[in-house]
């Protein structure tokens, strides 16, 4: 059977002014395969992710999610993509006046997804693939860091998406919360057959979810391999990266 990019990025630019961030970046992601974005901050990970999914506009390039060049989509038939997609950004707090019942309800009825009396099941069986079922009726104050991002994260998937965007899940988090949330992301790609870009710098994460790891560099992808062949590379920028990471975490 031939293998299926699921996501095909075409020699994408992108600059702010004449700040190039993006210089004729390619890439594909087979159905089932996650991938690790690396990059030192500001080397255009996010904007990469962004331009992915639609939030930002590149200045060339073409975008094809699931056989479809997003850029060239009417905004009904992005809509419609979109409904296969998930993010958990950095950003992408908890609502909080909202109970975690009712952060999770918020995308289902947003997109009206299913209908209204199936709801509760939904997020029952969401929270149950997290193991917080019992944090229904609790307030995001009152949540830990890492029950933040395991609800963030049943937020993300509750919508049943086949592609998955990761900005730096484990950010903030302690070393033993990363590695539990990263195993928890892994294992919720295999379970759900999700396909996903994961940006991070985070080396304990990458080398729980990684099948194959790509490095942003002077606005290109400088190096791709194995998350293995990154980190034993020669390369002095690489080693360099990775020692300090090491040390880092
Ligand atoms: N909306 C924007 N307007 C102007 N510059 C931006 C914008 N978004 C990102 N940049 C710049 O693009 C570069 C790459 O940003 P980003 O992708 O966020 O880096 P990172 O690899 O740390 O995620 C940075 O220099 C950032 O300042
Ligand atoms: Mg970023």
């Amino acid at each position: 059977m031939a293998v299926l990019n699921i996501i095909e990025i075409k020699n994408l630019s992108k600059k702010f002014d004449d700040h190039v961030v993006l210089n004729n970046v390619s890439l594909d992601v087979e159905a089932g395969e996650n991938l690790v974005v690396f990059g030192r901050s500001g080397s255009g990970k996010s904007v990469l992710l962004k331009c992915t999914i639609g939030l930002l506009s590149p200045d060339e390039g073409k975008i094809f999610i699931k056989g479809k060049n997003i850029l060239s989509l009417t905004k009904k038939e992005l809509n419609k993509i979109r409904k296969h997609i998930g993010f958990l950004f950095q950003s992408a707090a908890l609502y909080d006046s909202m109970s975690v019942r009712d952060n999770l309800a918020f995308p289902l009825i947003k997109q009206k997804l299913i209908p209204a009396d199936k709801i509760e099941d939904k997020i029952h069986n969401t929270l149950a693939m997290v193991s917080l079922e019992e944090a229904i009726d609790k307030m995001p104050s009152e949540l830990s860091g890492g029950m933040r991002k395991r609800i963030g994260l049943a937020r993300a998937i509750i919508t049943d998406p086949e592609i998955m965007f990761y900005d730096e899940p484990t950010t903030g988090l302690d070393p033993i919360s990363s590695k539990e949330i990263s195993e928890l992301i892994i294992t919720l790609q295999k379970k759900l057959n999700m396909t996903s870009i994961v940006v991070t710098h985070d080396l304990i994460c990458a080398k729980i979810i990684a099948d194959r790891a790509i490095f942003l560099r002077n606005a290109k992808v400088a190096y791709e391999g194995t998350l293995e062949e990154l980190v034993k590379s020669n390369d002095p920028f690489l080693k360099n990266f990775f020692s300090t990471e090491l040390i880092n975490t």
